[in-house]
């Protein structure tokens, strides 16, 4: 799809992901429609079928989402399982029913089995399993989106793609105990220690575990480059295939933070799955597209935004 002069319409434009791609899209040619949750309340049919038949956009770039956070998951999987299928089921029925081109759905590489023998995401294994239990509720209802896009392809022809994103982190991040995701969570750690002069801080796991953390601006990309140039069924994975132990992630934030003190490992904290980490063949062979940011650099523009604006940042719920 060719963006020039069209009409996107990018869902959850005030939260994490919505909000970059929205700073990303104003260097292009296009007109961007970003609704507040008032103008468009997704769970509401009502509101989602008089937003798309009176604005009429080319391409729904779709990030919103009541989601956000291990801890938010686990307290709250009804909610989350309800309102969640209710904006995927809204947005994808009147995107097609209101002429939009493509749907751009953010999916997420949660959920993937949790269970894979290799420990490797590959598309082609997506639906190969039962989710983790701990993530299930936020799980299905992405499972549920992939597959009724691919419903729609099917009988009426419509463009659903489906990306599925990895960890993520950047700027104006959510930072908050209940919400926050592993990265933004310990550099709120790190931080809050380093201002109250504490001489350690407790991470829990044996810090073995290995993930991939994909900093926000090359999700970004890799999202419009998606808009612009892929049109498959199959999802694609949007991670860095770079495999990061816990243990080299808190050391990274505490050497970047300045922090002064210890690392002290709560060995009886839960560490997960031993290796979760995408494979990106396939978005590197279809997109061209590859993360820019290594860790170090990622991670420094992070703890940089969240010192300057650590009042705000923490005020975010
Ligand atoms: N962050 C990650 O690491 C990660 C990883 C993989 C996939 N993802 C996916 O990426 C997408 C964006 O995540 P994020 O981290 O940017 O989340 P976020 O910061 O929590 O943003 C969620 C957005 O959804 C909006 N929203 C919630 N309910 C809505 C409703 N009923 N109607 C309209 N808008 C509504 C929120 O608006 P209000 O603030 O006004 O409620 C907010 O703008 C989600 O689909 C998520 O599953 C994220």
């Amino acid at each position: 799809m060719n963006l020039k002069n069209k009409k996107i319409l990018v869902t959850g434009g005030s939260g994490f992901l919505g909000g970059h791609v929205i700073e990303k899209l104003r260097n292009f040619d296009v007109q961007i429609l970003a609704p507040n949750h008032k103008e468009l309340d997704l769970i509401r049919e009502e509101s989602c079928r008089h937003y798309l038949l009176n604005q009429k956009p080319d391409l729904v770039i779709h990030c919103a989402g009541a989601i956000s956070g291990l801890l938010n998951i686990l307290k709250n999987p009804a909610d989350i399982f309800d309102n969640n299928l209710r904006i995927n089921l809204n947005i994808l029925k009147f995107s097609y029913k209101f002429g939009v081109e493509k749907l751009i759905n953010i999916g997420s590489t949660c959920a993937y089995p949790g269970e894979l023998p290799t420990g490797y995401f590959r598309e082609e294994e997506f639906l190969n399993g039962p989710m983790h239990e701990s993530v299930e509720s936020y799980g299905f209802s992405k499972r549920a989106m992939y597959i009724g896009g691919k419903a729609y392809r099917q009988q009426f022809g419509f463009n659903s793609v489906t990306l599925l994103l990895t960890n993520m982190y950047g700027p104006r991040d959510v930072f908050s105990i209940e919400r926050s995701h592993v990265v933004s969570a310990l550099i709120k750690k790190f931080i809050d220690a380093k201002r109250k002069k504490e001489p350690s801080v407790e991470v829990l796991g044996t810090g073995k575990a290995i993930r991939e953390f994909l900093y926000v601006e090359d999700a970004v990309d890799a999202i419009i480059k998606a808009a612009e140039l892929y049109d498959e069924e199959m999802p694609l994975n949007v991670g860095t295939g770079v495999e990061t132990p816990i243990a080299e992630l808190a050391e990274s934030i505490k050497e970047i933070s300045n922090y002064p003190g210890k690392i002290k490992w709560n060995t009886k904290g839960p560490d997960g799955a031993l290796r979760k980490v995408s494979d990106i063949s396939r978005i590197t062979n279809k997109l061209k597209w590859k993360p820019k940011y290594d860790l170090k650099a990622g991670l420094t523009k992070t703890i940089k935004w969240f010192e300057n604006n650590y009042e705000s940042a923490i005020a975010k719920i």
